[in-house]
């Protein structure tokens, strides 16, 4: 009598703990297909005609080439307007000029350039030349934006995207290095979140084997 009932309760034991890992591994299968990276934003040219060496330029404006990639295997992205601005440091109360570009939808595993010319004002001409020629001219560029993810038919809700980088100038008013500079974050939130829910698994599948 006594055995027959732990075998049940065994029995039972044992349904109980497949059904939890059952549950653990499709939650780890939903989390691994729906998990979703923020696009990668770099400044990959930027021009500043003053400070072209060659030439006496007073034409102050900055021409920039920002690209967006959305690295998602599977998940295209809607962006929100994209604000860009910039400063010049170490003056980051006061931008030197800012555009605006409409939102639009992004496929997956794709990238996207927007390209164009800024009014620049207030930065201090004479000054910035001198550090040009000293290599330690740069501008600060600031994007701020919120993107939602289409996942399979639906949309997910909106994600900030609030991302900056300090891009240095040569003397000829290039961008220094021919790779692109990324744009980012101070706080890499989306990682957080990412461990925290890897932790949350771990747990489960642990718990789980405990139970079996
Ligand atoms: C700097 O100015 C010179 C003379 O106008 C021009 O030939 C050159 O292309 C400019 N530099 C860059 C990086 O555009
Ligand atoms: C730029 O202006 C300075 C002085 O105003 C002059 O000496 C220099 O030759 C000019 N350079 C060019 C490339 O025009
Ligand atoms: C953005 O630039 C426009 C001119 O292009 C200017 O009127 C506006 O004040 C700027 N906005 C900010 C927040 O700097
Ligand atoms: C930043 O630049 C603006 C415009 O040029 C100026 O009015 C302001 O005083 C500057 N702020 C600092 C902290 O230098
Ligand atoms: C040029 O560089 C030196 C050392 O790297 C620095 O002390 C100096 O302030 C710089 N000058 C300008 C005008 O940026
Ligand atoms: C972008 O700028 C527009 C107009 O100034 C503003 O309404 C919007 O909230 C800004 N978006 C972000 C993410 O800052």
């Amino acid at each position: 009598m006594a055995d027959s009932s732990a075998a049940a309760g065994g029995g039972c034991c044992r349904c109980c703990s497949s059904f939890i890992l059952t549950l653990g591994f499709t939650a780890l299968f939903m989390w691994l297909s729906l998990r979703t990276s923020k696009p990668v934003c770099s400044i990959q040219d930027i021009y500043v005609p003053p400070l072209n060496k060659s030439e006496n330029s007073t034409y102050y404006k900055i021409y920039f080439d920002l690209k967006l990639d959305n690295e998602n295997k599977d998940k295209g992205i809607y962006y929100d307007a994209l604000n860009l601005t910039f400063y010049y440091p170490p003056n980051l109360t006061t931008p030197i000029g800012n555009k605006t570009f409409p939102g639009f939808y992004q496929g997956h595993k794709k990238n996207a350039r927007r390209k164009d010319w800024v009014e620049v004002h207030g930065v201090p001409w004479p000054a910035a030349i001198k550090a040009a020629a000293n290599g330690s001219a740069v501008f600060r560029v600031d994007l701020a934006t919120a993107v939602r993810f289409k996942v399979m038919v639906w949309k997910t809700k909106r994600h900030k995207l609030v991302v900056g980088a300090d891009v240095q100038v040569n003397d000829f008013g290039k961008k220094v290095y021919k790779k692109g500079v990324r744009l980012t974050s101070g706080a890499p939130e989306r990682e957080r979140y990412h461990a925290r829910t890897g932790l949350l698994l771990l747990v489960l599948s642990v718990l789980s084997l405990i139970i079996i």
